[in-house]
């Protein structure tokens, strides 16, 4: 029988993007290797990368090759303190990752938080609190919103003065496609949904809780409750193992899923995947760590690989259907914390058999696993 080969896209990017996407990938080929499946990895430029080696944000080729493959593992991208002259619109936070969002539909972005039990030291909540474990997964809507919503721009209204417009737009079905990933992501969980929105002051969440109420009684095994995102946040301090799935819209799960993600011991272990219509069975997907390109710890081997490994999980499973191995780096993962390697966003000299260790000794061990 001929063996699907998967195709997928490399986009390292800036920061620790190429220090934690080279872990990945070994990890990524170790799998592969184990479960016999084949792999077709091509890296290209984006970011800082992009504009330093083709002068673009999104080089054209780059593009070309998102294209042509079955999805995309990303790594991060902007360097606030680089070159203030290049126009907003061209830097790499809107230019590339806004842009392929947008451009491959990818409207639905998963982030999935939970606390190793040998993490709870490096959770910043008390341990009456962690509970039985935290394990939270943020839906967030990743297309629509005050992201991309039209007019968007900065006026020069006299005397030294300008004023800036974005706009919070969503349309029903922009809401109702969310609203089925999270119900159905629920489904596969704890069957709890609690949907965040502002529907106390804001027209676009009065529209929100409307749609999510009416699409939830097509779900209802799953239980749904509605919070303001203000509370939201306190929630999710006083009280995280009151959540299974936080479903959001584009800016409040931005906000919310770095909360949630603190909670996880760091944003160094967040995974994502962002999804876009599955078409004949085949879902596009895009799948980068949560945390951003950390430019302070960047090209020091420091940089904790784990969000960007766990994130091939997520391709293997969303993209690829190959539960199996994802689960085995998963699982290869655990057992790397478990045998006490900690990059020092996890390190606590309080842990008696805790080691700390570097980017690529924390790569080599969950390989060594899988
Ligand atoms: C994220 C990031 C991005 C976002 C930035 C880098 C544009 O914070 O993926 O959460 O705001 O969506
Ligand atoms: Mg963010």
């Amino acid at each position: 029988m001929q063996m699907n080969t998967f195709k997928i896209a490399a986009l390292a990017g800036d920061g620790i993007g190429p220090e934690v996407m080279r872990e990945a990938l070994r990890v990524l080929h170790a799998t592969a290797n184990k479960f016999a499946f084949q792999l077709s990895v091509t890296q290209a430029p984006v970011g800082w990368a992009g504009i330093d080696t083709a002068g673009k944000a999104l080089p054209d080729a780059t593009l070309a090759l998102c294209r042509e493959s079955d999805s995309i593992l990303f790594g991060s991208v902007g360097l606030p303190d680089r070159d203030p002259t290049i126009p907003k619109e061209e830097r790499p936070e809107r230019a590339a990752l806004l842009r392929i969002r947008k451009e491959f539909g990818l409207f639905a972005n998963l982030r999935p938080v939970s606390l190793p039990k040998a993490l709870a030291h490096a959770c910043p909540l008390a341990k009456e609190r962690q509970g039985d474990g935290i394990d939270i997964l943020v839906v967030r809507e990743l297309t629509g919103g005050m992201y991309f919503g039209q007019p968007k721009k900065t006026e020069d209204i006299g005397g030294g003065h300008h004023r800036a417009t974005d706009t919070m737009v969503y349309t029903t079905s922009e809401i109702e496609r969310i609203a089925h990933v999270a119900f159905q992501s629920a489904r596969l969980r704890r069957k709890k949904l609690t949907s965040i929105d502002k529907a106390n002051v804001l027209e676009n969440g009065i529209l929100w809780r409307e749609t999510v109420t009416r699409i939830g009684k097509q779900y209802p095994d799953v239980s749904l409750e509605h919070m303001f995102v203000d509370n939201g946040a306190m929630q999710l301090m006083l009280r995280p193992t009151q959540f299974d799935v936080m479903l959001c819209e584009n800016m409040f799960g931005d906000i919310l899923s770095d909360e949630a993600a603190a909670l996880g011991g760091s944003l160094g272990m967040l995974p994502s995947a962002s999804l876009g219509a599955t078409t004949g069975g085949n879902t596009f997907g895009f799948y980068e760590p949560a945390g951003g390109t950390a430019p302070d710890i960047a090209g020091k081997n420091l940089a904790n690989p784990i969000a960007q490994i766990l994130s091939c999980a997520l391709l293997l499973r969303h993209s690829f259907g190959l539960n199996e191995p994802a689960l085995a780096i998963e699982q290869a993962v655990t057992r790397a914390i478990n045998s006490g390697l900690r990059t020092g966003d996890i390190f606590s000299p309080n842990e008696p058999n805790a080691r700390k260790v570097g980017t690529r000794e924390m790569g080599d061990a969950i390989a060594a696993a899988i």
